[in-house]
């Protein structure tokens, strides 16, 4: 299909990538306005977004997709984010994956399907990584969804232990008409503590003429002039960051890092400023503050069990009650959303 007019370019972008449980609306947003050119979802399971309704959410300002069964949130967004963002698909069935993808194609700028996770549930379910061995039932993903969705697709995938085993499939999942490809450069098997495969990932991107998102480097970037040096020994022009965005989400600031204080107390604007689940929010605080949860408001804050007194410790508290009540005035709180 013809994709629209002024639809996302993947050349020359600095990107959140796809974090379960960390790429929640708050974080994305706060990746936006830090610098990051593009913000994808965490990894959504096909099914479970079959189970959803689509809910435009008066009171937040958000678009929900919310399970029938229980109500929770599984996605949520908003315009500010609408032409950046980028749904993370996991699937192993072209119907289902375009089932999805109709279901969202208004209301984000891409979709993406994960071919590169190596959990047991992926795997089992032959999703993730497991499609990397299935390459007819991979392309018939990405070519149903090209074929009859208007936003561009991608998908994001690990290197295979060989380098031209690592070609050839890519070759074949470019042949789908995909806008680009995001290359974690270790295998299905490796961990973070390998090293990345920088210099595959740079003849995959002198053998393409699509974008090649390099993806794997945040061992290696601590700040941001750290990514220009990526980037060279990657022969790409777009970078994906993970574990260095999960950690300290102003990486993508060009003028350097915020203190960490200062990037909790604006993640949690927004979490309270689009009611996230206090327990996705404590979860991606605790990852920003690793060891220092050893700290005595470390230990206060694994304590806290509601929005406000988390907030509380970071002198939001007053803000937290006052958006409470704000939107309980509007009528319906929008429900909260809940991760897996
Ligand atoms: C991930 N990663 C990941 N990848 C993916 O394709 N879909 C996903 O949902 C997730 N979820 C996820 C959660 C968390 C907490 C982490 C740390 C990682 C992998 C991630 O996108 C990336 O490929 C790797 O972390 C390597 O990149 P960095 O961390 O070196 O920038």
């Amino acid at each position: 299909m013809t994709k629209s007019e002024n639809c996302l370019t993947y050349s020359d972008k600095i990107i959140l990538a796809p974090m379960v449980r960390v790429g929640t609306l708050p974080m994305r947003l706060l990746a936006l306005d830090y610098g990051a050119d593009i913000v994808y979802s965490e990894e959504l399971i096909d099914w479970k977004f079959l189970r959803t309704m689509r809910r435009v959410n008066d009171v937040l300002g958000t678009v929900d997709f919310i399970d029938r069964s229980d109500g929770s949130v599984v996605f949520r967004t908003c315009a500010k984010e609408k032409d950046k963002v980028v749904v993370q698909l996991g699937t192993c069935d072209p119907d289902r994956a375009l089932k999805v993808a109709k279901l969202i194609e208004n209301d984000v700028a891409g979709i993406d399907i994960n071919m590169g996770c190596p959990k047991e549930f992926s795997l089992k379910g032959g999703m993730g990584a497991a499609l990397l061995k299935q390459p007819v039932k991979a392309k018939a993903i990405l070519s149903t969804l090209v074929q009859n969705i208007k936003i561009p697709i991608s998908c994001k995938i690990r290197v295979l232990p060989s380098v031209d085993d690592t070609i050839n499939l890519v070759t074949e999942l470019v042949s789908t008409g995909i806008s680009a490809i995001a290359v974690h450069g270790r295998t299905k098997d490796e961990r973070p503590q390998h090293p990345n495969r920088n210099s595959t990932i740079k003849k995959i991107a002198q053998s393409i003429d699509i974008p090649v998102i390099a993806n794997g480097g945040s061992r290696e970037i601590e700040k941001y002039s750290d990514i220009g040096k990526f980037l060279e020994e990657c022969g790409c022009s777009s970078v994906m960051l993970a574990r260095s965005a999960q950690g300290n989400c102003s990486i993508f600031r060009r003028q350097g890092q915020k203190p960490l204080d200062s990037v909790i107390v604006d993640y949690l604007r927004y979490a309270v400023d689009y009611d996230n689940a206090p327990s996705n929010t404590k979860y991606c605080i605790q990852n920003m503050l690793k060891e220092l949860q050893e700290t005595p408001k470390g230990k206060k804050f694994l304590e806290c069990q509601t929005l406000e007194q988390i907030c509380a410790l970071w002198d939001l508290g007053d803000y937290c009650r006052r958006k409470e009540l704000e939107y309980q005035a509007k009528g319906n709180l929008g429900r909260r959303q809940v991760t897996p």
